[in-house]
Parts: structure tokens; sequence; C-alpha cells
């Protein structure tokens, strides 16, 4: 059985989780492709039209009862600036996300820049990703960073933390690090995407002193150091100004198995006189918490300060990871049995996944508040780099690649619920980092040889993209709570939920309406502000399970229209199952 694979051996006191893993990574389960792929209809409203509103709807709810809602922005209660890089990725090297996701090499016949996937690199440049975090993930504290760099025919090949989980049959990448895509190669990926690397340094296996050696290669000036040497023979003269560096990555588990007190002791070791250099200062991320786990959070903390309450400056954020994957309805907590299907889950299934998801908004006011016990200027920043819904495998679209999973329009809901989460805390949240960019969990796009897609929480990345760098401002929605049956337990979920931000004369406003039947009217009056003109654009669909595969690259894509101003208010109808984003210009 596979649980005597390196990830179990790791140490019996890891969690459940990675002991659980591999076990039911391949089911061999077809996804139940029983259900139609309908081309979404968006339906203009006649009788809205008269009353001034365009809707989009789709056509299986037509005969859905339209519910009230109403939306009140705030104009002068600014919550801070939403940073660019809560919009931000993750790629692990696991599985397909390096190589076939990103890296297809140079002599592919897959159209490439220098070796990474083009079409991916067209997509990504339109979603503005601010931030990308590299190379895990648990396979970060298993990595050495001097293989990935050197002659591409020196490097040495690596067993793969992750090739415990793969498949007989697996790609040799997939079970053996070729090492082909490394430092140089990710920072070229981020230069081609306009986004900053983050990279996750190994602290379980590595001494403290190839951190700081790691830290000399990129950022060291040219002609500097015999590591500036050999960057610039690679073909980098100039340093690649490095300013993110993850200390660990769940120190917790994978990442070490420290008690939060153990970890702290080896994160001031770490960071300690980092070498600084002119260009790139240093933002230090130390390995946070797992959900709801406040004793890390203060356990770390406590042990930090007790060397100085200081010490908190040196500090950028502190990781949080929290995915969703308890669909069981409060029947188990077991990692295994626990989780739902990607593809094929009922409205409860719909329903469970979003309140998951929501509690997003409670791990970071809990965290937030135990942060300042110890930090109560809040020099710490919250550091999302790990979010996401995390299913059983059977829905990959490439069978065999490892916790690849098939977004649905229910993961967009979530995304763009998360993302609302986030932009309602820009003081907490300093990044995000969506777990993962390609072939993993809550990817934005999926690939495999010379085929690819855009899932819906791709989409919803792009529409969300407007919110980067704007003002938040406090933003309150009502509208009635949806009522379902858990198992014979009465169950709400909230009707309306979203953010704002402002840009100028630009106000951008986003929502999800988790209601999978009826749509919501709801009006939007703007406190200290007019509207003259705006545009709606909303993805949905006539079934909630709708996802884009390589055969159907858009059954599921937004639409957009134009908003009518009844008087002094935008009215708009947000289509049952849906993200909406509404652009509106101030007078
Ligand atoms: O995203 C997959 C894995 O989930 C990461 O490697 C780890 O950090 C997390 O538990």
């Amino acid at each position: 059985m596979f649980v005597q694979s390196n990830i179990v051996a790791a140490g019996s006191a890891l969690r459940e989780k990675w002991c659980a893993l591999p076990q039911k990574i391949y089911s061999g389960r077809p996804i139940d492709k029983g259900y139609p792929m309908k081309r979404r209809e968006f339906i203009r409203d006649i009788a809205a039209a008269g009353a001034g509103v365009f809707v989009f709807r789709s056509a299986s709810k037509i005969f859905a009862q339209t519910v009230p809602g109403r939306i009140e922005i705030l104009m002068d209660e600014p919550l801070g600036t939403i940073s660019p890089n809560i919009y931000g990725h993750f790629t692990e090297n696991l599985s397909g996300v390096i190589y076939d996701g990103i890296w297809v090499g140079e002599n592919s016949k897959v159209p490439n820049v220098g070796g990474i996937r083009k079409e991916l690199i067209d997509e990504m440049k339109k979603i503005n990703p601010a931030i990308v975090r590299f190379p895990g993930g648990c396979f970060a504290d298993s990595y050495d960073w001097r293989d990935g760099i050197g002659p591409v025919d020196k490097r040495p090949r690596r067993t793969n933390f992750w090739n415990g989980g793969e498949k007989p049959g697996a790609p040799d990448a997939h079970r053996y690090d070729p090492n082909r895509f490394g430092t140089n190669e990710f920072v070229q990926f981020c230069r081609a995407i306009g986004a900053q690397p983050y990279l996750a340094a190994n602290l379980r296996s590595l001494p403290a002193q190839e951190f700081n050696r790691w830290i000399e290669y990129c950022n060291s000036p040219r002609g500097s150091t015999t590591l500036a040497d050999m960057r610039a023979a690679a073909g980098f003269k100039d340093p690649f100004n490095v300013h993110y560096w993850g200390v660990g990555n769940e120190s917790w588990g994978c990442g070490g198995n420290f008690t939060p007190q153990e970890y702290a002791v080896e994160y001031r070791r770490f960071t300690a006189w980092a070498p600084g250099y002119p260009g790139a200062d240093l933002s230090f991320v130390a390995s946070g918490p797992n959900d709801d786990k406040w004793d890390w959070t203060r356990g770390f903390l406590e042990e930090i300060v007790r060397k100085g309450k200081n010490e908190v400056r040196g500090i950028f954020g502190l990781a949080l990871h929290y995915y969703a994957w308890n669909l069981s309805r409060g029947k188990t907590s077991d990692w295994n049995r626990g989780k739902g299907d990607a593809v094929n889950f009922d409205v409860v299934d719909w329903y469970e996944l979003l309140r998951q998801g929501d509690v997003m908004e409670s791990l970071i006011k809990g965290h937030w508040l135990a942060m300042g016990e110890f930090d109560p200027e809040h020099h710490i920043k919250l550091v999302v780099d790990e979010w996401g819904p995390w299913y059983k495998p059977g829905s990959e679209l490439t069978p065999g690649d490892q916790l690849e999973q098939l977004p649905t329009l229910r993961d967009a809901v979530f995304s763009g619920m998360t993302l609302d989460t986030f932009n309602r805390h820009p003081e907490k949240v300093g990044v995000g980092c969506c777990a993962q960019l390609i072939n993993c969990l809550n990817s934005l796009y999926l690939a495999h040889e010379d085929r690819f897609c855009v899932t819906p929480v791709g989409h919803v990345f792009d529409m969300y993209a407007a919110h980067q760098g704007g003002t938040g401002l406090r933003t309150e929605f009502s509208a009635p709570a949806i009522h379902y049956d858990r198992d014979g337990q009465a169950a709400s979920f909230w009707g309306l939920q979203g953010s704002a931000s402002l840009h100028g004369k630009e106000l951008v406003l986003t929502a999800v309406n988790p209601d999978v039947k009826n749509p919501i009217e709801a009006q939007i009056a703007i406190r200290g502000g007019r509207v003259k003109s705006g545009i709606a654009t909303a993805l949905t669909a006539s079934d909630i399970h709708a996802h884009n595969t390589f055969e159907q690259r858009q059954a599921i894509v937004p639409t957009t229209a134009q908003i009518e101003i009844k008087g002094d208010t935008p009215v708009f109808r947000f289509p049952a199952a849906s993200v909406a984003k509404l652009t509106l210009t101030l007078a």
C-alpha cells in the first residue's frame, strides 16, 4: 500500500492529510459525463429592460423567482489599498504543474517562449498576476536550489517529494525531477507574465547558509560574487532582486514537524543576518497556521517576541493555509472520507463547499486578533499563500496528474467569494496565492501537451483583476438568506456578498450570488457619489456543474452588458449561481 511512501516515512506525526493522501489518489473512477454541457444562453429580459435593467439569465432558470437585494457602497469609509499581491499564484513542482503545465521545453511542438508554454503566458498577462510562489508547498522543504541552476545538461535528477503519489507510468519528470526548470527559468516565467517571484526556502533539510546563498545567487550585484558570476554565465548579469522569501512551508507538518516554538527558533536563525543587497529589501514570510490553528499563531509569535518585542518588525508575513475539503455534511473529519467530488455533486454539496469557503473570513479575523496580541501595531501581514477547494481524485483532465481536479462554476463562485473576502480586509491580507495555478487543485488553467483551457476560476481572476491597487470601500450587502435541507437538518447560507474598490472615477463592485435557483435584483446605493454609467460582467451557466475542457474550452465564459441607471441608482440582477463584476463610472 502506498502509505509506505516517502510522504509517510517523513514522520509519523505528520498530519493525517499526508498519511492519508496517497491511498486514494488514483481511484480510477471516471467522471460522470452524464450531465448536459449546455452552452450558456444569456437572455435579455424584456420586462426588466423596460425598467431600465439588462439582466443575465440562463435559460433553465427562467421560472425562478427574482429576490430583492440591496448594496450600499460607503465612499467615505475606505478600508485601505487592495494589494495586487492578493491576486497571486502558487506553482509547486508537483505532478503536472511545472513539467507539462508551465514548462514544455524549447524544442517542444507546443508553442513556447524559451521553453515556457506560450498560451499560459498570454493568458496570464491578461490577469495581471502580481506574484507567484515557487517551488512549493511541501516540495520546497525537499529542494536544493543548487540542483536547478548551472548548465542544463549537468543538472542532477532527483526524486521528487511527490514521487510516492505518482501513478505507475507517470512521466519521468513527475517522479524524478530533471531540474530543467529551476530558479532562472522561474524568474524568466515571472518576467514573461509581469509577476514578482516569491521563493519558498527549504528549512527542513538544508542549513541556513544555503538559504543565504540562494539569496546571494538571486540578489548579489553583477560581478560581485561567485554566485553572481554563475548567474551571469546563465545569461542573467543583473540580479533577480527577489523580495519575497518563504522561510519553510507548513513547518508544523511536511516542513519539519516542528512545534511553533521550535519553528520560531529556526525562523530566527534562518533570517538573522540574511544578506541584503541594494534594490532587494527582503520580505520574509514565516510558515504559519493551517486553518484555525490559533495555537500555532500564538506559539510562534510568543517565542519570537521572547527575544524582544521589536523582533516582529523583521517579519513581513505569516502564511495561512486553508483548503475547503470536508463535504461530509458533518459526518466525518477523515481527510479521505470527508472529501467530495469536483464535478459530480448535488445542490447541498454546492452550499457545503461555499460554507467551507466562507470560513476564510473568520480565519483572517481570528488570526489577525491573535497576531495583535504580540504585534499590536500589526507589522506582520497575513499571507494566505495556499487556498482553494480540495476534492477527491477522479476528475483529472489528464489522467494520472496527481491532485489535478476539474474546476466548475462552483469553484468560480468559491474563488470570487474568497477574493472578495481578501478585498474586505486589505489592511490584514498582504499576499494571497491560489493553490494552484495550473493542473492542480483550484487551477486557473489546465494543460496537457498541446491542449489548454482556461477554467471558470481563471475567468474569475480575469474579472477581479480590476480591484488591484484600488481603495477598498466598506460595502453592505443584503439579500434574503438561502435555506436548504442538509440531510434532514435545516441549513442556511447568506444571499449576496462581495466587495468594492475605488480607482479614481471608477468604482469596481464584485459579488457572488450563491443561490442555485433565484436571481437577485439589487439596488446599488452609492453613498457619497453618483454613477454616470456602468458595465456588468457575469459568469454563470444553466448548469451548476459547468466547466471547460480541452474539447469545450468556451463552455463557460463571462459575458458583458451595459447597466442602465435608473435615476441615480444602478439596479442589477445578479443571476442565480453567479459571479459578477460591475464597473461603475462616477460623475
Ligand atoms: O498544494 C498542495 C500541498 O498542500 C502543498 O504542497 C502543501 O503546502 C499543502 O498542504
